[in-house]
């Protein structure tokens, strides 16, 4: 496993790819809507509870095995009897309701993180204010553990990952704590539908934890650490090694900072394209637009999604023929700024530079048109309806020939060694 990067520790899609379970995924739609709707009365229950119930242990009880089944958690612990008695279970960050499969495996313990359960008094959540108050984070937190005679549980990433690697820790945490107990979770749903997925919020992934059939943490208690006479930086990465050896992932050097900004540049990155296609779309079509000649277009897209739709329709326009006008800019007839195709594994920010340079400073026609069907060679294809397969076949064949073409052409050119 070589080094992760902040971009694969998201999940980009809520259902997953494999065509089989994509099926399965529909005929279970059904049967999530129902559940999400009886759900919905639990959880209405739940918030009129907590917000009339008061804050006691019986209540708490109550109110956790409500929520539980209100979200469709299910725990499975694999050594419960290695529970310590510690103030405080420090655990790696998977969903943000971790907290309370927690607290349904080991008993009631207060979480530390930000929770949307925390909005309702009778579950006994407290708000410690931010660690970076460190004063009165400390202050409230003794006051919390004495009064309310319970262990608290941290996630010290500070934001929920795919669970594939381990982020940095915030070490401030473990000033306060003398003796802690990792715990390791691991969390998997039925159907793959993803836990949380990149931008999304918490009434989002609250409502699939509702459709959802259920969703199935595993949590295993690792033996307690002491900090004893090692700094606390010292301290909490230990920790840290402790669980991402146990969970077999790599402790990497991101923090939670790092996956914040770059969630941020990713979803500017995708406003800005959606933005982009809604005006080119405009543009092209506004004026005096031919729905026929759009649908082509489209069509056309499809093939060559590098190819700006705006060139595609004026050559249409002209040509009045899919197949022309596909051979038109294959053969380089068409000057074009090509832009990048929407990726299906995301890469943002670095937007349009190496294919592109080559292609628009290019000014001989030959040199374009062998430069344009390599960058479209692994595109379309896959997109196209089963409908229009006549049609893919004819054009595919196309490509390839004109594809083959221009590497004559361009081996010629050149004078390069290699057999055509
Ligand atoms: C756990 O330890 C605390 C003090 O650290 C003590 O007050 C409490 O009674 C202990 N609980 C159990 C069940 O041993
Ligand atoms: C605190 O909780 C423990 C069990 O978690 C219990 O044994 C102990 O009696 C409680 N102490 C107080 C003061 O309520
Ligand atoms: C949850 O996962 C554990 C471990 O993989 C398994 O033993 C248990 O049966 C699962 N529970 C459900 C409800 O699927
Ligand atoms: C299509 O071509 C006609 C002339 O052939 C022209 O009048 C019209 O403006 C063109 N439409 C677009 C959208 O370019």
């Amino acid at each position: 496993m070589a080094n992760l990067e902040a971009k694969h520790l998201f999940a980009y899609n809520r259902f997953p790819d494999n065509e089989l379970k994509k099926l399965l995924v529909v005929a279970y739609f059904p049967f999530g809507v129902i559940l999400l709707l009886l759900r919905s009365v639990l959880a209405l229950f739940l918030v009129i509870f907590g917000q009339v119930l008061p804050d006691t242990q019986v209540t708490q009880n109550f109110l956790y095995n409500l929520a539980c089944i209100c979200f469709g958690i299910t725990v499975s612990v694999d050594n419960l009897k290695q529970k310590e008695n510690v103030s405080v279970y420090i655990g790696n960050y998977l969903s943000i309701l971790d907290h309370l499969a927690v607290s349904k495996a080991l008993g009631f313990i207060l979480p530390l993180n930000k929770t949307p359960l925390q909005s309702l008094p009778g579950l006994g959540i407290t708000n410690l204010g931010s660690i970076n108050n460190a004063d009165s984070f400390k202050k409230n937190l003794e006051v919390v553990l004495k009064n309310k005679n319970t262990s608290v549980y941290l996630c010290p990433e500070e934001t929920p990952t795919n669970g594939r690697a381990l982020l940095k820790f915030n070490s401030k945490y473990f000033e306060f704590f003398e003796k802690v107990q990792p715990v390791c979770i691991t969390v998997k749903r039925p159907l793959d539908i993803a836990i949380s997925t990149i931008g999304s919020t918490y009434i989002n992934d609250v409502l699939y934890f509702m459709y959802a059939p259920f969703t199935n943490y595993t949590i295993k208690l690792l033996p307690s650490l002491e900090k004893k006479s090692i700094s606390t930086d010292g301290f909490s990465e230990i920790v840290r090694e402790n669980i991402a050896s146990e969970l077999k992932i790599t402790a990497s050097p991101l923090s939670a900072s790092d996956l914040l900004e770059w969630s941020k540049r990713y979803l500017a990155e995708e406003r800005r394209r959606a933005q982009e296609r809604t005006n080119q779309l405009s543009n092209s079509f506004s004026s005096a637009s031919n729905p026929e000649l759009v649908r082509m277009a489209a069509q056309v897209k499809e093939v060559l999604p590098h190819v700006p739709v705006g060139t595609i329709y004026n050559d249409l326009n002209v040509t009045r023929s899919i197949d022309t006008t596909i051979t038109n800019i294959l053969e380089g007839r068409i000057r074009f700024v090509p832009e990048t195709p929407r990726p299906s594994s995301p890469t943002p920010s670095t937007s349009q530079q190496p294919s592109t340079s080559g292609c628009t400073s290019s000014s001989t026609p030959s040199r374009q048109g062998a430069c344009t069907s390599s960058t479209q060679f692994n595109t379309g294809a896959s997109t196209f309806g089963k409908s229009a397969n006549e049609r893919t076949k004819s054009i595919k064949e196309r490509k390839e020939q004109l594809i083959a073409a221009a590497r004559r052409r361009y081996i010629e050119k050149h004078n390069l060694d290699i057999p055509v």
